[in-house]
């Protein structure tokens, strides 16, 4: 069957053999066919460039369900499962009044893959208000709880995307979020400036919800219009030697403190810098608002894409001496 409704970037790459599981019971037994040993697990989509037809069968995790696990004073804990799409979740989670996630708003895919890659978004990452997710593991077909620590969270990261890369399928996360006295995060420059047009002048998590997804949309492509997987490449960290370096040429160069020593660039600026933005080949090209997403105008191929990336990064490098990484899993 054809992928492309199940991936952001809208790729039509070939599954041989595909089956939706809804419960943790049928995802063991899909993981028990003996018969297909190759397999591919498939949460939301919205983080991968299929470069090729996957010859194996894939495994769409479709298990749903939300529910409220313990409430005391100002908080709550909510279970979701793998197959809730996320910002769905986050509707939720508003329409009760529960705050933490409101500015991870409209972020694609599912609740099962949004903490692999520690989703992030205005000031805010799902490490700050995840208090644990269940996994399979899929060699023991056990279930094991990993404890927020224990994912080993970092900017775009956790241990899911590292040393037990391929060896679990997430089945639900638990949320710690606030019921009452709602911490805002509104740091992030364009928030406020949101809020201002918006004349909002005391702002419920609610509004901040609105002001996020106001403010994706304006410069976010809609995967629903245009194929694409939100930001292809991280923010680079460079030294603040090299930073100040490339100020003598570029004085206008953004960057965010880190550390003492360290600075991140925003690769968005530099993808722009280097004359990408907008550019459009045949069916594929780099975004005309914002430089770090790559998108498919209709009937791109991944590998044109992935080419499209590497020719980006190369050219990163020889001008500004910094190397950009790929967010996006590159199938
Ligand atoms: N910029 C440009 N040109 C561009 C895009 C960006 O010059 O075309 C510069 C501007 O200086 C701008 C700065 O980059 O002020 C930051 O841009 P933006 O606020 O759009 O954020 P970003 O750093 O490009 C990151 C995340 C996004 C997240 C936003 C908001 C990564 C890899 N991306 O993007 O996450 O929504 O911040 O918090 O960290 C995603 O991961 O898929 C994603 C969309």
């Amino acid at each position: 069957i054809s992928l492309k409704p199940y991936n952001t970037f809208g790729l039509n790459a070939q599954a041989r053999y595909f089956i939706k599981v809804e419960s943790v019971q049928q995802l063991i037994e899909a993981l028990s066919l003996d018969q297909y040993p190759n397999k591919f697990i498939l949460g939301g989509g919205s983080n991968m460039l299929l470069t090729k037809d996957l010859d194996c069968l894939v495994i769409q995790v479709a298990i749903k369900g939300v529910e409220i696990i313990e409430q005391k004073e100002n908080c709550v804990w909510v279970k979701a499962s793998a197959g809730e799409n996320w910002h769905e979740f986050v509707l939720w989670c508003l329409a009760h009044d529960f705050g933490g996630i409101e500015n991870l708003s409209l972020i694609p895919g599912n609740v099962g893959t949004a903490p692999i890659q520690n989703i992030g978004a205005y000031g805010v990452e799902i490490k700050d208000t995840l208090e644990s997710c269940e996994a399979l593991n899929i060699a023991t077909k056990t279930i094991e709880t990993f404890t927020n620590a224990e994912c080993k969270f970092d900017y775009r990261e956790s241990i899911f995307k590292q040393e037990k890369k391929h060896a679990y399928v997430l089945v639900s996360a638990t949320f710690k979020l606030t019921t009452s006295n709602h911490q805002l995060h509104m740091d992030y420059g364009a928030i406020t400036s949101q809020l201002e047009m918006m004349q909002v002048k005391a702002p419920t998590i609610q509004d901040i919800s609105k002001a996020v997804i106001a403010i994706r949309e304006s410069k976010l492509p809609n995967p629903k219009d245009i194929g694409n997987s939100g930001s292809f490449f991280k923010n680079p960290i460079i030294s603040k030697g090299h930073f100040e370096k490339l100020r003598e040429n570029f004085p206008e160069i953004p960057s965010y403190t880190v550390s003492p020593n360290e600075v991140k660039v925003p690769a968005g600026w530099l993808i722009e810098k280097s004359g990408f933005k907008g550019k459009t080949f045949d069916q594929y090209g780099v975004h005309k608002k914002q430089a770090l997403v790559l998108v498919n105008y209709g009937n791109a191929r991944g590998l044109e894409i992935y080419n499209l990336a590497k020719l980006i990064q190369k050219t990163i490098q020889q001008l500004f001496g910094i190397s950009i990484e790929m967010e996006v899993n590159i199938i």
